[in-house]
C-alpha cells in the first residue's frame, strides 16, 4: 500500500522577511535591552543545530521526557479520551512517536496535528508520521503557536501536547496569555499535556545550556545569521561571545550574545540602524525552571485543572496531563 501524503497547511506568512519578523526585529532590537524572540531560532540550520542540542550528553531533557513518555504513555492514553492530539512547537516529534504508538494501539485515535514554524523540519516528520501510522489522518499546521491556535481542528474531543519544555522559553506575562489563549481555543473537558524542566542545581542547568561542543553556542548565534540572510542585517558574527547564565532569582537561564567590540549594526530589511557597545547584550532566550506548585497554580488560573504529574527518577523533568474545566 502507498504511503498517505499528510495534509500540510500553512498558516504562517511564507515570506519572513515580509511579516512577523520585520516587526518582531525592530521592536526587541530597537528598544533596550535589546532582545531578540527565540522563534526566529529555528530556520533550518537552527532546526538541526536544536536536534544535535537533544543528543547531547549534557542537554539532559529530552532524555528524560522521553523516559517518562515511555513508562506512562499506557497511563495517558488511559486517562484521557481524545480523538486529536494536537502537538505545538513539534519539531521531528520524536518522542512524541511513544504517545502516538500507545494511542493508536487502542484503535480511538483519529487524528494527530503537528504544529511548527519550522516549515521543513515539520514537513518531514508528517510525511514519515503518517507513513507510520496509517490508521490515522496527519494534519500538520505550519504556524506559530502564539498566533495560530485559532486554526486547529474542532470537533473531536483533544489533548494538545506541549513538550521538550519549550513552555519555559516564555516570558512570565507571555506564558500566562499563552495559556489564556489555549484555554480559549478549546472545548471544557479537552486535555493538556505538558512537559516542563524543574528546578535544579546551577551546575548542571549551565552544563546544559553551555555544552563543551559549542553546539549550544551555535545554535543561538545561529539567530545573527538568520538576520543578516533574512533582512540583509550586517552583524558581524565572529564579534560575538554566548553568555548563559542562571538567574536563581527568576529561576530560569537567561542565554545572551555579547558584542566583543563595538560595532554599528544595520538592518536594512527592518529599516534601522544601531550601535552595540562592547559588552553589550542582545538577550536571546529564556529557558525558564519550575516547581510542582507554580505549574498547579499557573494552569489554574488559566482554567485547567492538573489530573496527573509524572517526572523521571531523578526528578529532573515533568510532564503534567490537566484538563479545561467546565
Ligand atoms: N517538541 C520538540 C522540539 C522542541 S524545540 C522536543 O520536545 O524536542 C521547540 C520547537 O518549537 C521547535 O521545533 C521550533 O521550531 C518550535 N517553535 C518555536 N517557537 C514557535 C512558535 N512561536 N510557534 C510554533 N513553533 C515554534
Ligand atoms: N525548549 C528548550 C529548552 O528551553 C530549547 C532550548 C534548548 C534552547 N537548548 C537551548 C534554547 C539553547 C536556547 C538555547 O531547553
Amino acid at each position: 500500500m502507498a504511503a498517505r501524503e499528510p495534509v500540510v497547511t500553512v498558516a504562517l506568512d511564507p515570506d519572513w522577511a515580509s511579516g512577523a519578523l520585520v516587526e518582531d526585529v525592530r521592536r526587541g532590537l530597537g528598544s533596550q535591552p535589546r532582545t531578540l524572540p527565540p522563534k526566529w531560532l529555528y530556520d533550518d540550520v537552527g532546526s538541526e543545530l536544536f536536534d544535535a542540542i537533544t543528543r547531547l550528553p549534557e542537554y539532559y531533557p529530552t532524555e528524560c521526557e522521553r523516559a517518562i513518555l515511555r513508562d506512562h504513555a499506557d497511563d495517558i492514553v488511559a486517562a484521557c479520551d481524545a480523538t486529536t492530539v494536537v502537538e505545538l512547537g513539534s519539531g521531528t516529534s520524536d518522542k512524541t512517536r511513544t504517545l502516538l504508538d500507545a494511542f493508536t494501539a487502542t484503535g480511538r485515535l483519529r487524528r494527530f496535528v503537528p504544529v511548527d514554524v519550522s516549515d521543513a523540519t515539520l514537513r518531514q516528520a508528517a510525511a514519515e508520521l503518517s507513513a507510520r501510522y496509517p490508521s490515522i489522518t496527519v494534519e500538520a499546521l505550519v504556524g506559530d503557536f502564539t498566533l495560530h491556535l485559532g486554526h486547529l481542528p474542532r470537533g473531536d474531543r483533544r489533548l494538545v501536547a506541549f513538550l521538550g519544555g519549550t513552555i519555559g522559553n516564555f516570558y512570565l506575562e507571555e506564558r500566562a496569555a499563552f495559556l489564556g489563549a489555549l484555554a480559549d481555543s478549546l472545548e471544557p473537558g479537552d486535555w493538556f499535556l505538558l512537559g516542563t524542566d524543574l528546578v535544579k542545581s546551577s551546575d548542571r542547568l549551565i552544563a546544559a545550556y553551555d555544552d563543551s561542543r559549542g553546539v549550544t553556542a551555535a545554535f543561538v548565534t545561529n539567530c545573527l545569521h538568520v538576520l543578516n540572510r533574512e533582512l540583509d542585517a550586517d552583524f558581524d558574527v565572529e564579534a560575538f561571545s554566548y553568555v548563559p547564565f542562571w538567574d536563581p532569582r527568576m529561576e530560569r537561564m537567561d542565554l545572551r550574545l555579547r558584542a566583543d567590540m563595538p560595532q554599528r549594526v544595520r538592518v536594512p530589511g527592518a529599516g534601522i540602524e544601531f550601535d552595540l557597545a562592547h559588552g553589550e547584550e542582545i538577550r536571546v532566550e529564556i529557558s525558564t525552571k519550575f516547581r510542582p506548585e507554580r505549574i498547579r497554580d499557573e494552569l489554574a488560573a488559566a482554567g485547567f485543572s492538573v489530573e496527573r504529574t509524572w517526572t523521571d527518577e531523578g526528578g529532573d523533568f515533568a510532564v503534567t496531563l490537566a484538563r479545561l474545566a467546565g
